[in-house]
């Protein structure tokens, strides 16, 4: 691994933390899909850069952003976007607080005031569904400032050196709306493919040590035949979801596979026609 990373690792990992923070650790375990995504990603954070992922569904940008703070030790807080995001949602709100039998107005702090004072991830899912109006907020603590001036209480706020954002956009997904310009500039990008080959085998070998040999075969196959498919445009993304597949064969595992493959994959698809086409493949496999 590079020096810079390295020497980030081991300063940050040192940093201790209360058992509430300690908890916001998460797991690690992204595989890279290939020899150079993950520590390229790594790069852009030690640089302070908020980096975002750009991928598919069930293509691991949780579990990436996940390792990465891992990776640090750092302390993770999410926002999952929805139109129903607000100020208040990102950067907290007012509240009446009684002590001693005195009243006080108190100000919570919402995940990105947390992350930025106390230097720890802020993971910002699926940012292009929160209205055009609320991000702005964010844009001088996505660039070379890293501060904010909460509007709740004038209060301006600098990014502790550790603090960094990692965002993830499911991009091409119907219903997605494009992410505004001037927000997309402030990330790196990374565009997340869906895991394949040798590393997709070594993540089962790993996910399920006690997988029969010829399931874990029928697996690889069908999800090779997906990705195929997803490429010809005969399948949507989601056919080829690493989430979906393992789900298929934590069923399978236990019933029928088709079945498994039937629940787990096809019927997350709108069309009846890429139901067929999944469970058709499925059967050149699986006798
Ligand atoms: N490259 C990968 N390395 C490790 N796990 C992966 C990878 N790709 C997908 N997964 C697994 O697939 C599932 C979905 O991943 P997730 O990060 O939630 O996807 P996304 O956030 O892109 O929808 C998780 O169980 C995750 O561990
Ligand atoms: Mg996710």
């Amino acid at each position: 691994m590079l020096k810079i990373i390295e020497e980030q690792i081991s300063q940050r990992s040192q940093r201790t933390y209360a058992e509430e923070d300690q908890s916001l650790i998460p797991e690690g375990g992204y595989k890279s899909p290939d020899a150079h995504l993950y520590e390229d990603v790594l790069v852009s954070v030690v640089l302070q850069k908020p980096v975002l992922l750009k991928g598919p569904s069930g293509s691991g940008k949780t579990k990436l952003a996940e390792t990465i703070a891992n990776q640090f030790q750092q302390p993770v807080h999410s926002i999952n976007c929805s139109v129903d995001l607000d100020a208040e949602s990102l950067l907290g709100f007012k509240t009446v607080v009684q002590k001693d039998g005195q009243t006080f107005i108190e100000f919570v702090e919402g995940p990105v005031v947390q992350a930025m004072r106390q230097g720890h991830f802020l993971y910002i899912d699926e940012i292009n569904m929160a209205k055009a109006e609320t991000l702005p907020i964010l844009h001088s603590v996505l660039d070379y400032r890293r501060m904010l001036t909460n509007p709740f209480t004038n209060e301006v706020i600098h990014a502790h050196p550790d603090f960094g954002v990692i965002a993830a956009i499911n991009e091409g997904y119907v219903g997605t709306t494009p992410m505004n310009e001037a927000l997309k500039n402030r990330f790196i990008s990374f565009s997340i493919p869906y895991i394949s080959g040798e590393q997709l085998e070594l993540l089962i070998d790993e996910r399920f040590p006690a997988i029969q040999s010829q399931l874990k075969n029928q697996m690889l196959s069908l999800s090779n035949d997906l990705r195929q498919q997803v490429k010809n445009g005969l399948l949507s993304d989601e056919a080829a979801s690493i989430r979906s597949l393992f789900d298929a064969i934590e069923l399978a595992e236990h019933i029928d596979t088709i079945r498994a493959i039937q629940y787990a994959i096809a019927e997350k698809l709108e069309d009846q026609t890429e139901k067929n086409l999944v469970i058709e493949l499925a059967k050149t496999w699986i006798g």
